[in-house]
C-alpha cells in the first residue's frame, strides 16, 4: 500500500462530489465569495447558509461562544438575505465552478416547498432542508422535529422539485432513525445528520446566559460521538444515503463517519476554527489514510464497521 492515491470521489443521490468534504451549512456560506473560497480551497461541495423567504437580521450579539479544544456554541438566529436576494450569491459561487447544495428553512411544509422551488431554479445540485435548528422560534425542530413533521415537509418538497432533497435531521430526539425513516418514506434522496445539540452557557458574573438568545446549538469535537451514533442508527434503518455531520476535525474523524455509514460528511466548526484551508488538509490526510488501510476507493469503506459489530 501507500503507492496509489486513493480515490476520494463519491457519487450518491444524484450528486457527484470530487471528495466527501462538504462545507456545512451556516459556516462561511452566506456570500457567494465565501462559498467560492471554500470551493477554491478544496471542498468537495458547499452547502449554503440556510435561506428563508424574507431577509432576517438574526439575534443581537453575543451569538457565539467558543471552547478552544472541544467545541462551539452558537445562536445566530438564522440571519440571511432572503430567497429573492440570494440567487445572486449562488451565481458567484457557480461562476467559480462550485458544486452547491442550497439550504432552506421555513415555518411549514408549503413554505418549504415554495422556497425549495425557488432555490432549485438557481441551478443548485440539491436542496438541504433545515429541519433541525435547535433554537429558532417557529423554525427548525419546532416544525421539523418529529417523524410526522419530517414526512409532511419532505413529501411537499419532493413533490415540488426535481433535484435531490436532503433532509437534515436533529439529534435532539430519542429516535433519530425514525426521523430518517420518515424522510425516506416521503421521498428524500438522502439524510444529513446531525445538526447542533441544544445547549446553553451561563456567565456567573453577569448571572445570565452568555448568548443573547440564551439557548443555542453546540457543535465541534464534543458532539462527534453523538453524530456517529445517529449515523450508525440511521444506517441500520434506511437505504437512502447518509451524510455525516458533527465534530469532524481530522481525516480519521471523517473515516469514522464513513465506517458508521456516511457517504460524505459536512465540516463546520473546523472551518470556523481553522479557515477553509482545512479542506485541503482533510482531503490529503484522508487520501493517505484510506490508502494505508488498503482501500482503493473511499466508497469501499462505507458502513464497514457494522459488519463486525
Ligand atoms: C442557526 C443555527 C443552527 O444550528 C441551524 O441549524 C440554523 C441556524 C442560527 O442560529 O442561525
Amino acid at each position: 500500500m501507500g503507492c496509489v492515491v486513493a480515490d476520494l470521489k463519491v457519487r450518491f443521490a444524484g450528486l457527484e462530489l470530487r471528495n466527501p468534504f462538504l462545507l456545512a451549512s451556516g459556516i462561511w456560506g452566506e456570500s457567494g465569495d465565501s462559498l467560492a473560497g471554500a470551493w477554491a480551497a478544496g471542498a468537495g461541495g458547499v452547502v449554503t447558509k440556510s435561506i428563508g423567504s424574507l431577509p432576517r437580521a438574526g439575534y443581537p450579539n453575543p451569538t457565539i461562544e467558543t471552547y478552544e479544544r472541544w467545541g462551539m456554541l452558537n445562536a445566530m438566529g438564522l440571519p440571511n438575505p432572503g430567497i429573492e436576494e440570494y440567487p445572486r450569491e449562488i451565481e458567484v459561487a457557480q461562476r467559480a465552478g462550485a458544486t452547491i447544495v442550497g439550504s432552506v428553512f421555513a415555518g411549514d411544509a408549503a413554505e418549504f416547498a415554495r422556497l425549495a422551488t425557488q432555490m432549485a431554479r438557481t441551478g443548485v445540485s440539491a436542496v438541504e432542508l433545515n429541519l433541525s435548528c435547535p433554537h429558532a422560534e417557529g423554525f427548525g425542530t419546532e416544525v421539523g422535529g418529529t417523524p410526522e413533521d419530517v414526512e409532511e415537509i419532505v413529501r411537499a418538497v419532493a413533490g415540488a422539485v426535481k433535484i435531490p432533497v436532503i433532509a437534515k435531521i436533529t439529534p435532539n430526539t430519542s429516535d433519530p432513525a425514525a426521523l430518517a425513516q420518515a424522510a425516506e418514506r416521503a421521498g428524500a434522496a438522502a439524510v444529513s445528520a446531525i445538526n447542533t445539540l441544544r445547549a446553553i452557557a451561563i456567565d456567573v458574573h453577569l448571572r445570565r446566559p452568555v448568548l443573547s438568545h440564551g439557548i443555542g446549538g453546540l457543535s465541534g469535537a464534543a458532539i462527534k460521538p453523538v453524530g456517529l451514533a445517529c449515523v450508525w442508527q440511521i444506517f441500520e434503518k434506511v437505504k437512502i444515503p447518509v451524510i455525516g455531520i458533527g465534530g469532524i476535525m481530522t481525516a480519521e474523524d471523517a473515516l469514522q463517519y464513513v465506517m458508521a455509514g456516511a457517504r460524505a460528511v459536512e465540516v463546520g466548526t473546523a472551518v470556523a476554527f481553522e479557515g477553509v484551508g482545512v479542506f485541503g488538509r482533510l482531503a490529503r490526510e484522508l487520501s493517505s489514510l484510506v490508502d494505508d488501510l488498503g482501500y482503493a476507493r473511499l466508497e469501499d469503506a462505507v458502513g464497514v464497521a457494522h459488519r463486525s459489530a
